[in-house]
């Protein structure tokens, strides 16, 4: 602090923060009480008054900082119709015969085109909402879409219900989509008593039926597994919800921004789920925290699948390696999520001078608008068709285009061309015609031969569609997949697998769709799965057992100890039964500190599956590490989302195995470790830090190995050998064929290096990777290493695929500088808390 201060102060009298040196900003941050003390006492000069206006109207000192008006940035941008216009609107239905708007039999002639998947009774809403009875008019909607404010902002009904519209023979079609809207709001705004006592007596009606005796577990809470869920509860049947990320609403939270969809509007949706009595478990990743057998084994009936499909698609083009080329998946996370919005934020965005977002659907847009709105210089939309194909809904182009987003079509990246450091430039692209239809019926786009040219771009987001992650069916025996990587269905109707039991349904089945095709879904699984279920007599203590379950998962995630173990290194010990459960050697967690703070990967270091705990440790880097490191015994972290990743592999082996860490790397190798200690192996441990003071859990080793399999190494020779790890190794000859296998953890570099040298002595080497990671369970691609021996472009997500990775296959040179991707960005962030810290 002594060092730190006088720096901070000079920073202070220039009236910025943000050339300190990140460590510094650090210091000052963990140490702000005492800072901001010595800075009233002993200045004298105007700046705490200054500061204050920064929650407010900036002060001078703020000008730096970022200048984002979130306010602006998150108002809703379409406003719907007013009461009069709803009735004109409304007037305009001729209540036809045959509903073609909801079935999608048009009149007149046999052609089906359209229609609703969730089957509204469309002229009869529509009617009533003409004579005025807005309720009676969301009651009508109620029974067949249980999201109807969602729906009538987000679905694509001139693809849908309006496509079918007889008014479309000679004029508009009935809006019906903004009459939906219309009426789900109005009931929320002024009968929300109504709204509550409806869905209560709901709940109540078979409340004692039969049915109460199962307990359906529904994976993911998008709207597919809403859908199922709230028609099941409705049934009588209890119904949790698992859902691995820490907010519930799948893509509506996620992935579409608040522009086009509130957050209030999601919450008021979700109330309803809750008011049915539907459990949420939030932070559970099945097939990796738990599998779909474990459910069942723990007592529940049957199973629905609705995961979605959110693991981006690469584009496979060289440079796609390099800073600041990012999934719109991860850019959306990184938003809407985490509020990168706000210039505080622990998890931002770069949004530079020339942001180009490659795609065309609902994604690209959205991700477009986002950059608009956190002040890019340029957006460009880069689509490789022309405007007629792009998958995205007009009015959602329109409206970009409005917003200044220029459209760039007929054209396409071939290479992604890097500065000297790392980071992106330059998009260099192809012209590009259509041909012939292709099998999804849209014209073919083929390059133009020589038509290359370079595009700027400093920021590039990728928005080329996505698939289903691969969790659940790597893990569930017998769930059969597709080649495009969806769950095959036995019966497409139904939903139903290949396993008795489980059905699925939404994007997980048809890879990205839309919101309303997912709730269809949704809805037949419900009828299929009431009709199995009612041929299925409950067993006994079933539902007490998956209540059991459900209530560890729900456990508030209280911190038993927290203290400092080395130099700014912590343990702490944190209530999670779930994990400890579950937990094997090389899984990890994402812990938040609160509801929008960064989601930190942390090894589980240790667990008690008796007490129901695990250990964590941690080094402080960043402010999330920062923020851990102030809570304290009795407080609780409001995430711990795992278990995560694949377990290490543990085999027995006739040679040495060598297990080499560095620093705060030991804590994440002691499990593994330990387990390789427990099958017979002979480990020889090799412990590397700067300076004793750094090294912890000695008594540990210790405790698990005799002391001539330990050897430790300090930069500075305070203890054990001077020099690096990879010094011990060759001293020690270690790195030759005595070593059979080696777990490698610690900072990139030295993964690196110390890889390079085990692998020019053939021995088998995993090295863990901890790149950014934002859901851990392959759906934003944020995470993604590029594979040394596979296809040009070939990448690994070391969420899913590792962390444990064979280091001869991963790019550690790129894993090196991506880790930095966001280091202005979040050194910003950083002195944005300090000056709102001290203005407080
Ligand atoms: C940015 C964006 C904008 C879009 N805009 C529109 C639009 O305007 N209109 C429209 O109709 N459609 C839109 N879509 C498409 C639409 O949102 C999806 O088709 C729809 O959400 C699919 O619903 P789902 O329930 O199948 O899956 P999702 O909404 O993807 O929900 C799946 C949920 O499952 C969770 N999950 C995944 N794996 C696991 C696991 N192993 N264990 C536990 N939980 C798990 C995920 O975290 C997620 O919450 C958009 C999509 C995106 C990405
Ligand atoms: S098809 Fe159009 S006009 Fe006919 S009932 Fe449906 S919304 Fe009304
Ligand atoms: S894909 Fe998001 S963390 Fe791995």
């Amino acid at each position: 602090m002594t060092d730190t201060y006088p720096q901070f102060v000079e920073h202070l009298r220039t009236d910025s923060l943000e050339g300190l040196p990140k460590p510094a900003l650090l210091e000052v941050y963990r140490n702000l009480d005492r800072f901001a003390q010595r800075v009233r006492q002993e200045t004298d000069w105007p700046m705490l008054t200054q500061l204050h206006g920064i929650n407010g109207k900036r002060g001078e000192s703020a000008r730096e900082l970022p200048a984002l008006d979130s306010a602006l940035s998150t108002r809703e941008v379409n406003l719907g119709l007013s009461y009069l216009e709803t009735f004109h609107r409304a007037d305009r239905c001729l209540e036809c015969f045959g509903m073609p708007c909801s079935t999608g039999k048009l009149q007149f002639t046999e052609e089906t085109l359209g229609g609703c998947p969730v089957l509204i009774d469309i002229p009869a809403f529509i009617k009533l909402v003409k004579e005025g009875k807005i309720f009676e008019a969301w009651l009508k909607l109620m029974e067949s879409d249980s999201l109807p404010a969602i729906t009538g902002r987000v679905c694509p009904q001139e693809d849908q219900c309006q496509l079918s519209c007889s008014l479309t023979i000679k004029d508009e079609p009935v809006e019906i989509g903004r009459l939906e809207r219309f009426v789900a709001d109005y009931v929320w705004e002024n009968h929300p008593e109504a709204v509550i006592e409806h869905v209560e007596a709901l709940r109540d009606r078979n409340a004692n039926s039969g049915n109460a005796r199962h307990h359906i577990a529904v994976i993911g809470s998008g709207p597919a597994g809403l859908t199922v869920a709230i028609d099941l509860a409705v049934l009588g049947y209890h119904v949790t919800i698992f859902e691995a990320l820490h907010v519930p609403g799948g893509v509506l939270a996620y992935g579409i921004p608040v522009f086009r969809l509130p957050a209030r509007v999601l919450q008021r949706e979700l109330g309803i789920a809750h008011t049915l009595g539907i459990r949420f478990v939030h932070n559970v990743t099945i097939g990796r925290s738990i599998t779909i057998d474990e459910l069942f084994e723990e007592g529940f009936s049957a199973v629905f699948i609705g995961t979605g499909a959110g693991l981006p698609r690469l584009m496979h083009t060289p440079g796609e390696h390099l800073k600041h080329v990012c999934s719109a998946n991860e850019f959306l996370v990184r938003i809407n999520l985490m509020r990168a919005y706000e210039a505080d934020t622990d998890t931002p965005v770069k949004v530079g001078q020339h942001v180009v977002v490659v795609g065309g659907g609902f994604t690209a847009i959205d991700a477009a608008r986002w950059a608009g709105r956190l002040g890019a210089g340029k957006v460009t939309i880069m689509y490789r068709r022309s405007r007629k194909e792009m998958p995205a809904r007009e009015e959602e182009v329109e409206n970009a285009i409005a917003e200044g987003i220029d459209l760039q079509l007929l054209t396409n990246p071939v290479q992604m061309v890097g500065n000297d450091e790392g980071e992106v430039r330059a998009l260099r692209c192809v012209r590009m015609e259509l041909g012939e239809p292709d099998s999804s019926g849209r014209r073919r786009p083929v390059p133009i031969k020589g038509s290359e040219f370079e595009v700027p771009a400093d920021t590039v987001i990728t928005a080329l569609g996505t698939t289903p992650n691969p969790i659940i069916l790597e893990t569930t025996e017998g769930l059969q997949g597709t080649r495009w990587g969806t769950i095959h269905l036995r019966d497409e109707e139904t939903g139903e697998t290949t396993l008795p039991f489980t059905y699925a349904g939404g994007d997980a089945v048809t890879g990205a769709a839309t919101v309303i095709l997912a709730m269809g879904a949704g809805k037949r699984a419900a009828q299929a799965l009431d009709r199995a279920l009612r041929e299925k007599p409950p067993v006994p203590d079933n539902l007490e057992r998956s209540t059991v379950l459900v209530d560890l998962c729900s456990k508030p995630y209280v911190v038993r100890s927290n203290g400092l173990l080395a130099c700014d290194v912590y343990e702490m010990v944190v209530q999670a039964p779930a994990v400890s459960r579950y937990c094997q050697a090389g899984q990890f967690v994402l812990a938040m500190v609160d509801a929008s703070s960064e989601r930190i990967p942390l090894t589980v270091a240790d667990w008690d599956r008796g007490r129901g705990e695990i250990t964590l440790v941690y080094q402080v880097v960043g402010k999330g590490t920062a923020d851990l490191e102030h809570l304290r015994a009795g407080e609780s972290l409001f995430a711990v989302s795992g278990p995560l990743g694949k377990p290490s592999e543990v085999e027995k082996f006739d040679g040495t195995v060598l297990m080499v860490a560095g620093g705060v790397g030991l804590a994440a190798l002691y499990p593994i470790m330990r387990a390789h200690v427990e099958i017979g192996n002979d480990v020889h441990v090799v412990y590397g830090s700067r300076n004793r003071d750094l090294f912890f859990w000695l008594d540990r080793l210790h405790a698990l190995l005799p002391e001539a399999k330990i050897s430790l190494s300090t930069d500075d020779g305070s203890l054990g050998m001077k020099g690096f790890v990879t010094d011990v190794l060759r001293q020690k000859c270690l790195g030759t064929s005595e070593a059979e296998f080696a777990v490698v953890v610690g900072p990139a570099i030295m993964m690196r290096e110390t890889s390079k040298l085990l692998l020019v002595n053939d021995t088998s080497t995993i090295v863990s990777l901890n790149p950014t990671m934002l859901d851990g369970s392959a759906m934003c691609g944020g995470c993604k290493v590029s594979r040394m021996n596979g296809k040009l472009g070939a990448k690994d997500f070391a969420c899913n695929e590792g962390p444990d990775r064979p280091a001869s296959e991963v790019d550690l040179d790129e894993l090196v500088s991506r880790l930095v991707t966001y280091r202005a960005e979040e050194t910003r962030s950083l002195a944005y808390h300090i000056w709102q810290g001290l203005a407080a």
